[in-house]
């Protein structure tokens, strides 16, 4: 059975400006990702992972290329219209949790839905819903600094969901975690893509996370280097892993 594409980069540049210098962040990307796919893209510091991430989600605009979401080319898009596809079709996950200190956990998860216009009450089941699948249906009413770092970004992955969208794109969601809870976020997304059907996109240069993916792109000063298949992945730790061990 072959799946339908949900995101498809055509020949996509970013080069930022500035002044009389120019940074390349993205040099001619050529990239699908298949709907239901957990696609991992990986590479070290710079190599243009957050660049990518935040083209594919409408953020920014390539330099030049074609950026197609389910079908929908971005670059044909006015701003307002781009901010639609992005409210109800992409979910984002940061490092940085983003949570509003002064809301409760239940009332952060909302407010994706107050910009939709759903109803209050709906908004609140939708919400619980949403902490339920991350497994903090209880802790609906405590806020952001009654809880771990683990569980703000569980409430953040929560305000990413709720809106139901097809496409879910994390950039090193699991970078300011510890390992526990970083294995945490990580069977949360498993659970999100196996069960919800989501399809995620995570950027990492964490290696650690990759058995966790069905394929990964390796990213190098802004180019592809390689897409590896699931069954390729366990070679590709095994060489990254080698490349730290000899570095050191
Ligand atoms: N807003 C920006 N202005 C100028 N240069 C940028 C900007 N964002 C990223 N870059 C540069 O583009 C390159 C890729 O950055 P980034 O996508 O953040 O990489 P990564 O997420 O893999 O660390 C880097 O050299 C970075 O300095
Ligand atoms: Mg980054």
């Amino acid at each position: 059975m072959s799946s339908e594409i949900i995101v498809e980069l055509r020949d996509v540049w970013k080069i930022y400006k500035m002044g009389q210098v120019q940074q390349i962040a993205l040099q001619g990307i050529n990239l699908c990702i298949e709907e239901g796919d957990f696609h991992c893209i990986i590479g070290p510091s710079g190599s243009g992972k957050s660049t990518l991430l935040s083209i594919i989600g409408g953020m920014e605009r390539p330099t030049r290329g074609v950026v197609k979401v389910c079908g929908i080319e971005l670059n044909k898009l006015k701003e307002d219209d781009l901010a639609k596809l992005r409210r109800d079709l992409i979910g984002f996950v940061f490092q940085q949790f983003y949570l509003i200190p002064r809301l409760t956990l239940v009332e952060n998860v909302e407010l994706p839905l107050i910009a939709k216009g759903v109803p209050k009450k709906e908004r609140r089941r939708l919400a619980l819903e949403a902490l339920r699948a991350v497994g903090l249906e209880e802790k609906a009413y405590m806020r952001p600094n009654q809880v771990s770092g683990g569980e703000q970004q569980r409430v953040a992955i929560a305000r990413a969901i709720v809106g139901r969208p097809r496409l879910l794109l994390a950039d090193e969601p699991t970078g300011n975690l510890d390992v526990e809870s970083s294995k945490k976020v990580m069977d949360i997304f498993t659970y999100l893509n196996k069960e919800l059907g989501i399809t995620i996109v995570l950027a990492t240069h964490n290696i650690e996370l990759l058995p966790y993916c069905n394929r990964v792109t390796r990213l190098k000063g802004g180019r592809i280097v390689k897409t590896y298949e699931k069954h390729e992945i366990e070679g590709l730790v095994r060489e990254l892993t080698e490349v730290i061990y000899h570095r050191a």
